[in-house]
């Protein structure tokens, strides 16, 4: 009597765990989407801060950005190509849309840097890419105003010469598409290849800041011009289009395009979700970016979560899932980076002066961090089963062959799951909840290569898998060098340490 009823209990008890654990599964032969990366910007002197703050803050401000083991391993950055008469490369109108054009210089401006967007976004352009960011995004909010059926930067007005727009001074989109070009140009001097380029951003919208109106066919008549000037020109800049304010309106100004046959001519499709959110993806054969969103109502926050609002990080979490899994996204950026404000529009904050300035990172930041600093440029979406309650899932392939497994989990009780098809040959995780104030390892069992873990209430779970379908891949062991500009080694490092980058040009097992 009493045996069985012992080995009744063991059974239950078994039976207890097994229905608790949930598998989930990666299935690496369903690919979604190519993922270029995740970003943010410092346009309009936002970042201007950062580059007056002392050495030590601005280090810190950085590293919070990009690095991949301090911060969010950010890899886009959207600059802005400035329009207004004191900051743009052509304040003044030659004349005519066939008049040769003044360009001041690009470089002049740095002793304005408050003021003036272009010499912050060089330094951040720089910095970007000595810290290993793959993309530069350059964005024109408007075309100098003398270009324009308004005559003014700001104010909304459209592009002389596009569909349905025509001006007493002329056709001025080559013009336009020259002045862009000329920008390019002038980063490129500066050692900076501008990897993308837009010409307009929120373009349903006037406002009292740079701003130019068009809808999908007006853009469509503009595209094909900026195109062949910048192949003219022996650039490989992609163009992108059109930074709708909301993700609806981009739905149809790309069956615009599309219809008026433009679309082979760009690169990447790019919306903002202020005004509609992405629920489902965009009918295009291009990437889609999601180039700007934010909190812009509420004060910068640190809480990871508490009610489930706006500026908490579980709810980036949720949004940045919502749009590479939802919107089969290939980059999700935020508005501002790093900025000197209190409010919820930059990721991390400055306050104080001097060397006494602080520098903090919202639980946003770490949301991000959560995705960028383990999803790398070029990995692809792969398809997943199973998934414990509450708990979102995605998985994505990088390059060297990792596999990165994001698990968010949204209820109030931890959730256990077994991980993995049974090949797994090393493996790490890391989590975000309210215990801990930054990324930080979670502690798993590897066992017959299968991963154990038990994701934490509202918590994100990042696992970072090596698997045996990645043999011949030689294994870097600790200290060794496993990546860097020039590299051609193998980048996986043997279990249990990861690749962590030195500088640009060394990465080590450590
Ligand atoms: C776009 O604007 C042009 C010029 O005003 C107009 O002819 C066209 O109907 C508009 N397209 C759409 C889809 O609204
Ligand atoms: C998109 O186009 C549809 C169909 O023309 C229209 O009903 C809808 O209002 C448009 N949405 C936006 C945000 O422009
Ligand atoms: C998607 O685009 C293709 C090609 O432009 C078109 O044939 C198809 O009808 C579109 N589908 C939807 C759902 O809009
Ligand atoms: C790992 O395995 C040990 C021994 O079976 C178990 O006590 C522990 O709960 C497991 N940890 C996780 C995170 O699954």
């Amino acid at each position: 009597m009493s045996i069985t009823l012992l080995l009744f209990l063991g059974v239950a008890f078994q039976l207890g765990r097994t229905a608790a654990q949930t598998t989930v599964t990666v299935n690496a032969a369903t690919t979604y989407q190519v993922i270029d990366g995740f970003g943010f910007s410092e346009a309009f002197g936002f970042g201007s801060g950062v580059e007056n703050a002392p050495a030590a803050q601005q280090t810190q401000a950085l590293n919070y950005m990009f690095s991949t083991t301090e911060g969010a391993g950010m890899t886009i950055l959207r600059n802005r190509v400035a329009a207004a008469p004191y900051d743009t490369i052509e304040p003044n109108n030659p004349g005519s849309p066939s008049a040769t054009p003044t360009y001041s210089s690009i470089g002049d401006d740095s002793s304005q840097v408050r003021i003036i967007a272009s010499p912050a976004a060089m330094f951040w352009s720089k910095n970007a890419r000595a810290m290993g960011v793959k993309y530069i995004y350059a964005d024109a909010w408007s075309a100098p105003g003398f270009m324009k059926t308004n005559g003014d930067y700001i104010n909304g007005g459209y592009l002389c010469g596009v569909t349905g727009e025509s001006c007493s001074s002329g056709d001025w989109r080559q013009a336009f598409a020259n002045y862009l070009v000329q920008y390019l140009q002038d980063y490129k001097s500066q050692g900076i290849n501008v990897d993308f380029i837009g010409f307009l951003n929120e373009p349903e919208l006037a406002t009292s800041y740079d701003s130019m109106l068009s809808n999908g066919t007006q853009a469509a008549s503009f595209i094909p011009i900026l195109h062949a000037a910048i192949q003219n020109a022996g650039l490989s800049t992609g163009v992108t289009c059109c930074d709708a304010e909301g993700w609806n309106a981009q739905v149809n100004f790309t069956q615009q395009i599309i219809s008026a046959g433009a679309e082979q001519y760009l690169s990447r499709i790019t919306s903002h979700w202020y005004t509609s959110r992405g629920k489902s993806p965009i009918n295009t054969s291009l990437r889609v970016w999601e180039t700007e969103y934010a909190d812009l109502d509420d004060a910068f926050s640190t809480t990871w979560y508490s009610s489930g609002a706006f500026n908490e990080g579980l709810t980036w979490a949720k949004l940045i899932y919502q749009g590479l899994v939802d919107c089969k996204l290939s980059a999700f950026l935020y508005w501002i980076g790093a900025q000197s404000d209190s409010n919820a529009a930059g990721l991390v904050t400055l306050t104080g002066s001097g060397s006494s300035t602080q520098v903090t990172a919202s639980a946003s930041l770490w949301a991000f961090a959560m995705f960028s600093r383990y999803i790398r440029p070029d990995a692809v979406r792969i398809g997943t089963s199973g998934s414990p309650s509450n708990t979102q899932v995605a998985a994505f392939k990088n390059t060297d062959g990792s596999i990165v497994t994001v698990m968010i989990n949204s209820g109030a009780s931890s959730q256990s799951v077994s991980l993995g098809s049974g090949s797994a040959t090393s493996a790490k995780a890391y989590y975000m909840d309210n215990s801990v104030s930054s990324p930080t390892g979670l502690s798993i069992n590897l066992s017959g290569g299968s991963i154990g873990a038990t994701l934490p209430p509202y918590s994100v779970v990042t696992f970072v898998t090596s698997t045996s379908s990645e043999t011949g891949t030689a294994v870097v062991q600790h200290w060794g060098q496993c990546g860097g500009q020039g590299w051609t080694g193998s980048t996986v490092c043997a279990s249990p340490y990861t690749c962590e980058v030195s500088n640009p040009y060394y990465s080590q097992c450590l």
